[in-house]
């Protein structure tokens, strides 16, 4: 598709500003009224030419919502310096306004413009890591609005890996603020058809960029304590951050449900992702052993998430396969798939194999507990 149509009748692009020029403004002539029930024509761009990025850093531009393909999941973009742009992130997402958001930049160069106190860590991590899955949480700079960030003195920041991302970034020439591009409390979407089954007609624009090649999101490092804390696993494992950082403390949430009224550091783990309308029960333990456990105790209406070597196991089933035991960067990438399946199946409950919490297993455990509300089975 091109860009013709990407205006809608909005106003031209204003000529590009600096973020200096752009912060005081706060809001940038937009005329999409973002009501409730209002639907918007949203516009998909394919191909990744000069002229399709320069109509997507537009809407960034004008404070209007653009869904964004990276390499962990597909992000529901706007300009993290527009707290007017920022709050229809959070009405087209469905997502509580104490859950800040993470902005986005093209390299480390940009971290001074939004961050102050940046430690030498970030820089070496960045070094390593960027452009990546990897968030650094650091004390923030005036100039990022209240509203991205959730009230808190802190921001995360990404680099994401992805061509076309980088270019709208770079083209509007402000940070791209944007959570995971699903409804909240939906899995995180994978591919475009996610992605529009979500936000098509809520938001102006979704960019096309394939599947994601990650699967899930970021990892998520605090910076701003010692040692530096571990807040979410993702698509950076943790023992790529110790090899760098050394030692890394890891938050409750990420591998316990927390007591009522309990609050974690990175706000949005306290929330039951990711789930699935069917109840789900993860089962630990060797693969054999949880395949043993879960064929014992399935009931008929039940469906299975299971590595591929045990699919044939629960026919008469519905199941989804989360890839090759040994292979975890395959269910990495299939494991928010596997759950937003379950959604369109009717079933009474799902039963789900999990693998061992090394390497990017730790995520895909995350992910898949998470969606079970930490309702664990360990065999
Ligand atoms: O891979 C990703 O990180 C994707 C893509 C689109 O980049 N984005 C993403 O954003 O997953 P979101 O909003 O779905 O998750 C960000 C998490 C939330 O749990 C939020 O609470 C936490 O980061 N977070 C954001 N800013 C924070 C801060 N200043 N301190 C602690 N946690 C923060
Ligand atoms: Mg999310």
């Amino acid at each position: 598709m091109t860009n013709e149509n990407y205006s809608m009748g909005h106003p031209a692009p204003s000529a590009r500003r600096r973020d200096e020029d752009i912060a005081p403004y706060i809001r940038i002539s937009y005329s999409s009224p973002r009501k409730e029930g209002n639907i918007l024509k949203t516009v998909y761009f394919t191909e990744p030419t000069k002229e399709n990025i320069e109509a997507a850093a537009a809407i960034i531009r004008r404070g209007g919502l653009l869904g964004i393909p990276t390499e962990t999941v597909y992000g529901l973009g706007a300009n993290a310096l527009d707290a007017d742009a920022v709050r229809s992130i959070y009405e087209a997402k469905g997502r509580p306004s104490d859950n800040p958001l993470i902005i986005h930049v093209p390299d480390a160069s940009w971290l001074e413009r939004y961050c102050k106190e940046i430690p030498e860590s970030a820089y070496r991590l960045a070094d390593r890591f960027w452009p990546g899955p990897l968030t650094m949480i650091l004390p923030r700079k005036p100039i990022v609005p209240d509203r991205t960030t959730g009230g808190l003195d802190t921001v995360g920041v990404r680099c994401p890996n992805h061509p076309v991302t980088l270019a709208i970034i770079k083209a509007a020439d402000v940070p791209i603020a944007a959570p995971s591009g699903n409804t909240s409390g939906r899995p995180s979407p994978t591919c475009v058809a996610d992605m529009r089954e979500d936000m098509d007609g809520k938001i102006d624009g979704i960019f096309e960029g394939g599947p994601s090649q990650v699967g899930v999101e970021s990892t998520i490092i605090d910076l701003t304590c010692t040692p530096p804390r571990l807040l979410r696993p993702g698509g950076l494992p943790l023992e790529a951050l110790e090899a760098v950082l050394g030692e890394v403390a890891i938050d409750k949430a990420v591998v316990a449900k927390l007591a009522e009224g309990e609050k974690p550091k990175a706000p949005g783990m306290k929330y039951r992702h990711y789930a699935p309308k069917a109840p789900v029960t993860v089962v630990t333990g060797s693969p054999d052993e949880s395949a043993a456990y879960i064929q014992k105790n399935l009931p008929a209406d039940a469906g299975v998430i299971c590595f591929s070597e045990y699919t044939a196991r629960f026919s008469g089933h519905i199941v989804h396969d989360l890839g090759p035991a040994a292979d975890k960067g395959e269910q990495a990438r299939r494991v928010f798939d596997a759950l937003r399946e379950f959604d369109r199946e009717n079933v009474s409950e799902i039963f789900a194999q999990c693998p061992d919490t090394e390497g990017l297993g730790l995520a895909v455990s995350n992910r898949l507990k998470k969606a079970a509300g930490f309702h664990v089975i360990e065999v």
